[in-house]
């Protein structure tokens, strides 16, 4: 096995970006604090994390293995950690092995599964946005079987699936090259299964990471983020590069009205920028809504990972009738994998969470910002620890929105561990009120999700 060394030249291989080389499997661990009793059930984040020969100079980040890593949390305990590679054919041929069963032609695109992991209907799925189908995981993170969600699923899922709170369902935006200038919304209903599925026009291909929903719409977020086919014939990793001459705009798919085409949504124009993932998104009249980490542009210069600028919390109000547009900066300190309480997705909201953003895409601070007050709360204990995305789990029966805990893995760069830490999330800026300490380091990835038993 090629071990990539912690100084890599590429900056998406450096440092705590640096790939893990062993899986393992720790029970008991070590707590400081007092973990919540009312969690029950596992953290999970999942990240690339390369195995085998790669082009250490050309790697993108977005294009490594995927790893998920787990805590169980049980009566006060931290039972277990283990860290799992998603296996693909890929990942079997480098570590051996058999490939897991797969519901789907030799020929079906096979990404490596490595940007969030969800559970939904009793089932645990690595996903991947770009064209892979979910992987299905076991409770203890072992591969089960690359999924078509019983055969429901017409081909390519999403990274960024957002739940309705009002109705447990996903809606999901994916996309693939091969569909040339279309990208396609999906509803996998609380059995797990694929109940609707609309096709939407789009001006070309464009790299569509994430979407957010209101009570009204599904957005499409079709901005200058684009397939490169001339990239792709020469071999790029991720062949999506800024396009100047694209226009930035989103587009309203109304769901009030199941029978809704491609024909009913509404565009609007924006100014340029891309955006990954929203914050959160709600109707007020007849405007939408919109937060989200906005970076400037994406994969213009700097092709190996997300870093053309800064990511801005920013606030757009969309006309959705007459087309005009407000944007705003919330915060202009660099931030990105922004969360918020999940039962008020798509809908108002008082609090977000984000990961502060440092060089090369480094996780720094933890943030909260009251969008009512703005105030904001920036908790750093740079330069020791970095945060990762911050998952906020609501108290049963609280009353207040930010009643309940953020969670979010942190790397210790004295002992090159990590921790899973608790807070208060009322108290963000207080000691946490649990740290499990893990005996490895978890290189920083992408997103994660607290799963109650049972989801
Ligand atoms: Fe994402």
């Amino acid at each position: 096995m090629t071990t990539i060394e912690r100084n890599s030249p590429n900056p998406f291989l450096a440092g705590n970006l640096a790939p893990v080389h062993e899986e393992v499997t720790v029970t008991d661990l070590r707590v400081t604090g007092s973990i919540p009793t009312e969690l029950t059930g596992r953290y999970l984040r999942n990240g690339p994390n390369p195995v085998g020969r790669i082009n250490e100079e050309k790697y993108h980040w977005f294009t490594g293995h995927g790893m998920v890593h787990g805590i169980r949390l049980r009566d006060s305990k931290a039972e277990w950690y283990r860290n799992r590679w998603v296996r693909t054919k890929q990942v079997c041929d480098v570590l051996g092995g058999t490939p897991p069963p797969s519901d789907w032609p030799a020929d079906h695109p096979s990404f490596p599964a490595n940007t969030s992991v969800i559970g939904h209907a009793g089932r645990t799925y690595a996903i991947v946005e770009g064209g892979s189908p979910p992987i299905e995981l076991s409770y203890d993170l072992d591969t089960v079987r690359i999924s078509s969600l019983d055969g429901t699923l017409p081909m390519a899922f999403s990274a960024h699936p957002k739940r309705d709170p009002r109705t447990g369902e996903l809606h999901v935006m994916t996309y693939w090259w091969g569909w040339g200038n279309k990208v396609q919304y999906l509803v996998v209903g609380v059995d797990g299964r694929v109940r609707r599925t609309v096709d939407i026009d789009t001006q070309g291909g464009p790299m569509l990471h994430d979407l957010a929903i209101t009570e009204k719409y599904a957005l499409v977020f079709d901005l200058p983020c684009v397939f490169n086919l001339d990239a792709a014939m020469k071999g790029a990793s991720l062949p999506y590069y800024w396009d100047h001459d694209y226009e930035a705009r989103i587009g309203f798919l109304p769901r009030t009205n199941e029978k809704a085409t491609s024909a009913d949504v509404k565009w609007v124009s924006i100014d340029p920028c891309y955006i990954f993932h929203p914050m959160n998104a709600y109707d007020e009249g007849d405007e939408v809504v919109l937060d989200a980490a906005r970076h400037p542009k994406m994969f213009d210069r700097e092709r190996r990972g997300p870093s053309e600028g800064d990511p801005v919390l920013t606030r757009w109000r969309l006309n959705v009738s007459t087309g005009a547009v407000r944007e705003t900066t919330i915060d202009d300190r660099p931030q990105e994998f922004p969360r918020i309480r999940e039962d008020l997705v798509g809908l108002p909201y008082r609090y977000g969470y984000a990961a502060g953003i440092g060089v090369d895409f480094a996780q720094d601070t933890l943030t909260k910002t009251d969008h009512q007050t703005g105030r904001v709360v920036a908790r750093t204990d740079q330069p020791r620890f970095g945060y990762g995305e911050p998952v906020f789990v609501a108290r049963t029966g609280g009353v207040d929105e930010d009643d309940g805990w953020v969670i979010a893995l942190r790397h210790d760069t004295v002992s090159d561990t990590s921790d899973l830490v608790i807070f208060d999330a009322a108290a963000l800026d207080a000691d946490p009120v649990a740290v499990v300490h893990l005996p490895v380091r978890v290189p920083n990835g992408f997103h994660g999700n607290w799963i109650p038993d049972g989801q």
